[in-house]
């Protein structure tokens, strides 16, 4: 399957036609964002926005600019009745929501704080369809697609139907998504964690525990040593997951309770939680599957556990035995 355009690799995998034109048009708004952040200082597109998000965290230009991207590709299918964006509060209905239409949950760029020191950033989605008895916020269990792109050295196309993660890379010169990674699997044994360790005055004294287990090394409770790594883009994390194992964490904290968590569950955990299961590995919420969490909220948020499946399992039974 190697060397496979993404168009073939649809065609051959894919049998629902909306939803190949669907991510397809999808695929073209990610090659304009990885456009759009090459070129952001020559543009004069750095530094920050006059406006805040649903979240109440300043916008910068490439943030809009990725949203009015993303929205237009996907608004051009015709079975797009829904649109859910981390940059804007309220939900998006391009036109009455007929049961089977799909809904579209997205951050339009995810890292945008590594923006301006030209670090990785990237753009994740999910796909669901409408169903009558549902409301206008996807199912985690119901999901058809979910994926990521990552603006890093190369421009990457991460996707899931369900069965088996698949990543593209971006041949500008061909001028096609190549398929370079026919199965991305997440590695059983964990030895990298990941999370931003400048908050570990506000972190329950659960994930204190299992911190310190990781880094107490061979003498420690986990009888290995771990290392540590952390880029503030959940995608440049998440892939390097993907690609060489470790787990991800971004618990909810004294800090970030009231509000409950960081992470957002539509456009950031459940389109990451997908991939990680259809790679092998777990997402959590400390307690349970990041999928099997009722959306109640658009811009709802949660505790992502995310990684390695024993290594998840480890942190939730930690949780739930202290
Ligand atoms: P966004 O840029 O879409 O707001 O998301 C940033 C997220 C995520 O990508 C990353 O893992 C996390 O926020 C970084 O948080 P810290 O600033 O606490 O490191
Ligand atoms: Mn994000
Ligand atoms: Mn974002």
């Amino acid at each position: 399957m190697a060397g496979m355009t993404l168009g073939a690799y649809l065609e051959a995998e894919v049998s629902d036609l909306d939803l190949i034109d669907l991510v397809d048009r999808i695929a073209s708004a990610c090659w304009k964002i990885a456009q759009v952040v090459r070129d952001a200082a020559l543009d004069g597109n750095q530094g920050q926005a006059d406006s805040v998000n649903p979240q109440g965290e300043v916008q910068k230009p490439i943030d809009l600019i990725a949203d009015d991207i993303f929205r237009a590709s996907c608004a051009q299918s015709a079975k797009v009745s829904v649109l859910v964006s981390e940059e804007v509060e309220e939900i998006t209905n391009l036109k009455p929501g007929q049961s089977g239409d799909f809904i579209v949950a997205y951050d339009p760029l995810d890292g945008s704080s590594n923006l301006d020191v030209n670090l990785s950033v990237g753009s994740i989605f999910c796909v669901s369809r409408l169903a009558d008895d549902l409301g206008p916020l996807p199912d985690g269990r119901s999901l058809k697609c979910a994926g990521y792109a990552i603006y890093g050295p190369s421009t990457m196309l991460v996707l899931t139907f369900g069965m088996q993660v698949v990543g593209f890379t971006l041949d500008v010169t061909g001028e096609d998504y190549v398929l370079t990674h026919p199965d991305m699997r997440i590695p059983a044994e964990a030895c990298e964690f990941a999370i931003n360790g400048s908050r570990s005055r506000h972190w329950d004294a659960r994930v204190s525990t299992y911190v310190e287990g990781c880094i107490t090394g061979p003498a420690g409770p986990r009888g290995k040593a771990f290392n540590m790594r952390w880029t503030a883009s959940m995608i440049a994390d998440v892939h390097r997951i993907l690609t060489r194992g470790g787990v991800f964490l971004y618990p909810v904290d004294a800090e970030n309770q009231a509000q409950g968590g960081k992470l957002r569950l539509l456009y950031e955990a459940f389109p990451m939680a997908m991939i990680a299961e259809a790679a092998g590995g777990r997402a959590s919420n400390g307690q349970s599957d990041l999928l099997d969490i009722d959306a109640e909220d658009a811009h709802q948020r949660t505790s992502v556990i995310l990684g390695a499946r024993h290594e998840v399992d480890f942190f939730d039974a930690l949780v739930t035995c202290n």
